[in-house]
């Protein structure tokens, strides 16, 4: 297993783990999508990539990827401001069958304001997929496809990030009260 980075309190889930389960997903997806024989993969930057990258290779099915970005008011690692499109996709997705996927769902306000903003374009089917979301009690989102559930503390790696570093780590981690509260 890699070393713990020095900032992290623990790992949560490991390279092997993570591998294992992002097979699972896109097994699951492929065959879901296996008679529509087409589907559209919407990446939500950053923190989607590395997921996107590697759950679209294991993918069965004819699909094309295009990515959105996006970026929330006064994000902090406590809270999530309001969410504001930064980049918008290449196409229209009219009458496609839209997959966003995020990295990670929190109070699930961002995948609320994609799901409305995507919804008004009229695709024939949007589903979602997140590889984490955080345990809370009252959160009210459609979610199609999950890799793992989590305790509601700061996570980096596989994508994530606190202040854009940590991203490349290949395992998910719990990062220490003191880097992010410093
Ligand atoms: P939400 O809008 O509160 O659901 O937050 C979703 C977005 O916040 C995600 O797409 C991430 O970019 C970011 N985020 C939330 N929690 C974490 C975390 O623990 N680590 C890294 N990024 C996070
Ligand atoms: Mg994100």
């Amino acid at each position: 297993m890699a070393k713990l980075h020095k900032d992290l309190q623990r790992l949560l889930i490991s390279e092997e783990a993570i591998q294992g389960r992002v097979q699972e997903i896109a097994e699951e997806i492929s065959r879901d999508y296996d008679e529509i024989g087409s589907l559209y993969i919407i990446g939500i930057l950053k923190g989607a990539f590395i997921f996107l990258a590697d759950l679209a290779r294991e993918l069965s099915i004819p699909h094309v990827v295009d990515f959105m970005a996006v970026s929330s008011y006064g994000k902090t690692a406590s809270s999530s401001g309001e969410v504001r499109l930064v980049m918008d996709l290449r196409e229209p997705i009219t009458d496609k069958h839209v997959l966003v996927v995020e990295d990670i769902v929190d109070s699930g306000q961002t995948l609320n304001y994609l799901l409305k903003t995507l919804s008004g374009r009229k695709p024939a089917s949007l589903k979602t997929c997140a590889l984490v979301r955080k345990e809370r009690e009252s959160l009210d989102i459609q979610l199609d496809y999950l890799g793992f559930t989590i305790p509601d503390v700061w996570v980096v790696g596989y994508g994530l990030d606190f202040a854009d570093t940590y991203r490349t780590l290949p395992y998910i981690a719990e990062l220490k009260k003191t880097v992010y509260s410093a």
